[in-house]
């Protein structure tokens, strides 16, 4: 029998900001954040494949490619998040990036679910099982957040609190598990362009300093999603309405089907809804599916677990 060619793969959560409080523009132009996550179960796969060596004395690059929905609007250049994730690490050992990274997409691609960051995450831990380079996981998480302020929470699954640009995280206690439904926009929206519209809006009144709130820590304790429902908030959710009305359609379609409570996910155009059950989310999603307001919609659960390799033939 042939020897499996060397590969390994890792696959990585999408996320949902059950808070995301946002402070004014800082001088570096990021905004400190509360931000709290949960990881939910639409995961994109990275696969890390052996590159071509770099000629003597010229630079490597990794070479990527990408399937799924939505990948044909993916870079396959040096911007590609997970390509800019090879790079750091192979810079941070002195070793050439010579790998191939494949991401097989599920997660909506700028959808507001940190999908980016995901592959970023997962090509970190793809390629430092592949290299053999076992960096002790504060160096990837430093890595991580270098890469981007939703990086490090990918990495790390679950639940978290996110502090600083949202990339200081501290981990939460869940206490059981939420029903989600994501009701699936066209196209996407630009992170930057969101957060531009969020200072507009706000105009030069003060903003107060962000901070975590305690009945949504508690409900996420508790595992009750009715209280969690209650307390479900998003400072950039009136920035992405004000970029695309027509997500006020799809909230008040899922209102309307009998959500504990809807919201823009992260900077959007997802939107995201609590459901009671297994049954109500799936009776919720069909209902979105057929209303006309969102290109798909689909049910899922969080919190699970962040960044893991489920095959290795390195
Ligand atoms: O960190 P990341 O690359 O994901 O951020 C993308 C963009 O989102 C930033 O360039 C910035 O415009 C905005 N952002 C922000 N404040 C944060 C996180 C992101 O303004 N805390």
């Amino acid at each position: 029998m042939s020897k499996p060619q060397r590969s390994v793969t890792v696959r990585v959560p999408a996320k949902v900001n059950v808070q995301l409080a946002v402070g004014p523009p800082r001088p570096d132009g990021f905004h400190d954040l509360a931000n709290v996550f949960l990881a939910v179960d639409i995961h994109d796969r990275v696969t890390a494949t052996p590159g071509t060596p770099a000629a003597p004395g010229a630079p490597g690059a990794p070479g990527v490619s990408c399937t799924g929905p939505g990948s044909d609007r993916v870079p396959l250049d040096a911007g590609n998040l997970a390509v800019r994730a090879a790079v750091l690490l192979a810079a941070h050992h002195g070793r050439d990036p010579d790998v191939h990274l494949h991401i097989e997409k599920d997660i909506p691609v700028a959808g507001g679910m940190a999908g980016g960051s995901a592959d970023a995450a997962g090509a970190l831990l793809a390629c430092d099982a592949l290299w053999g380079t076992a960096t002790p996981r504060a160096e990837l998480l430093a890595l991580c957040a270098e890469l981007g302020s939703d990086v490090p929470f990918a990495l790390v699954g679950g639940a978290a609190l996110g502090l600083g640009r949202g990339e200081r995280l501290t981990g939460l206690p869940v206490g059981g598990t939420f029903h989600w439904v994501f009701a699936l926009a066209d196209g996407g929206l630009a992170t930057p362009d969101v957060y531009r519209a969020c200072d507009r809006l706000r105009g030069p009144q003060p903003v107060p300093e962000p901070a975590a709130d305690p009945a949504l820590l508690a409900a996420l304790g508790a595992g009750d999603a009715r209280a969690l429902a209650a307390v479900l908030t998003n400072d950039l959710q009136p920035a992405a309405l004000s970029l695309r009305p027509a997500l006020a359609d799809t909230l008040a379609a899922g209102e309307k089907a009998g959500a504990l409570a809807g919201l823009v996910s992260g900077s959007g155009p997802t939107c995201a809804f609590l459901a009671a059950d297994a049954a109500a989310a799936a009776s919720l999603a069909a209902s979105l599916a057929d209303s006309g307001t969102c290109r798909t919609a689909r049910a899922t659960t969080g919190p699970v677990a962040g960044a893991t390799t489920i095959e290795s033939h390195a």
